[in-house]
């Protein structure tokens, strides 16, 4: 029995050294301290990063709460329009009517009101009117228009679109009452003889700008106004430029437009030291051009119903008159895709210098643009 006693004291105290010398050498790790310090950081690292995932799913709930709620909307305003569309009596469609022709009275009397504005300098007012239809890219026009606006109360912009075409309009009506967004209404068909049918396009940009220079003139009263097309890009001293010439084209009634555009002036053919050059042209050169209610008065009765800039040019509408032009164009287009041909564009307009130095006309003597005195002035 000893010798049994003695093996089972024997293996208890084995197990119990096996058992110590574990415990000392193996799992307890030799350099405990540093790797203390590793594992608390993983912990704080993987916290970080479950706060993180956290936040991220919320963003994410969020963002999709914001997504159902848009659709909610959407198709809440589809069954509401739906629902008028079926069940609105009479009198509420003249409601809405009425609303609608309150918001344009209310829009006329602003513009009216700006229009006969007199400014503290005693200079005048003159609007800008940009013609849209389908093209998205009006954005790129306005930011420059705004980027070099001297003063809004002295250039009012108003933005006039056709075609219908939504996307544009939302582009243009992100400007809140920076501008002024008027719209084209007669979207009807324009009969065309079928030897012009591919130059449909022209009919319709002459109904609109009869419709809007119209619009403009007698229903927003301004006696001046700039006309600018969705797709030019302006030199920093485009307002400067109309604003210098004004008294000019006032005073001279041989002269009846100034134009932002040299016709001839591709970069290489046009004086690059001489931005402040100006010139009177006989040839219409259009691309952003600023008129008086006086010539639009003459020419309206008569608009065209297509083709205006060659009809413009016609003897019978010039009347041997004159616009100012410059040596070095203050706009340039940027647009391919129109009505216009592409090909042209490629060739000719993409040519076209831009000017970069700002002139300031307002400052300058420009009395040699009068007629006599030009006359002495180029002999
Ligand atoms: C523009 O106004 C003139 C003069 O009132 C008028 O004869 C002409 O028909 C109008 N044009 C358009 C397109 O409304
Ligand atoms: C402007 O220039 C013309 C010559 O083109 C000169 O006769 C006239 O006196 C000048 N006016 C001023 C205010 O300097």
């Amino acid at each position: 029995m000893r010798k049994n006693q003695f093996i089972g004291f024997a293996f208890v105290s084995v197990c119990l050294w096996a058992l110590v010398t574990y415990y000392l050498f193996l799992d307890r790790p030799l350099n405990h301290k540093p790797d203390q310090q590793k594992q608390i950081q993983i912990q704080e690292h993987l916290s970080l990063l479950e706060l993180k995932l956290n936040e991220q799913f919320l963003d994410g709930e969020k963002l999709l709460q914001q997504l159902r709620n848009i659709v909610k909307e959407q198709q809440l305003s589809v069954r509401v329009n739906e629902a008028g569309a079926e069940g609105r009596g009479v009198g509420e469609e003249q409601q809405l009517e009425k609303q609608q022709g309150e918001k344009e009275d209310e829009q006329v009397n602003r513009m009216r009101s700006l229009a006969e504005e007199v400014l503290p300098d005693g200079g005048p007012v003159i609007a800008v009117l940009v013609f849209a239809c389908n093209r998205i890219t009006v954005n790129k026009c306005i930011d420059q228009l705004l980027k070099y606006r001297p003063a809004r109360e002295r250039f009012p912009i108003i933005v006039s679109q056709d075609c219908g075409h939504r996307p544009t309009a939302d582009v243009i009506e992100l400007y809140g009452d920076e501008i002024t967004r008027i719209e084209q209404p007669d979207q009807s068909d324009i009969p065309v003889p079928p030897k012009e049918k591919k130059f449909k396009g022209y009919f319709k940009i002459a109904r609109h700008y009869g419709w809007a220079l119209n619009y403009t003139f007698f229903k927003f009263n301004f006696d001046t106004v700039i006309i600018v097309e969705d797709d030019l890009d302006i030199a920093p001293d485009f307002f400067e430029y109309f604003l210098g010439t004004y008294p000019i084209l006032k005073r001279d009634p041989t002269l009846w437009c100034v134009s932002a555009w040299n016709d001839n002036g591709k970069a290489g053919l046009v004086d690059e030291n001489a931005p402040d050059l100006l010139y009177r042209t006989d040839f219409f050169p259009g691309l952003g051009w600023m008129l008086t209610k006086s010539v639009w008065a003459e020419l309206a009765p008569k608009w065209p119903s297509s083709y205006w800039d060659d009809w413009v040019r016609q003897p019978e509408q010039r009347r041997n008159r004159a616009c100012i032009r410059p040596e070095i164009s203050r706009t340039r287009t940027f647009g391919k895709i129109g009505v216009s041909n592409g090909h042209f564009y490629e060739k000719h307009l993409k040519y076209i210098k831009l000017n970069e130095k700002f002139v300031p006309f307002t400052q300058k003597n420009l009395t040699y643009l009068l007629k006599d005195d030009f006359d002495r002035f180029v002999m």
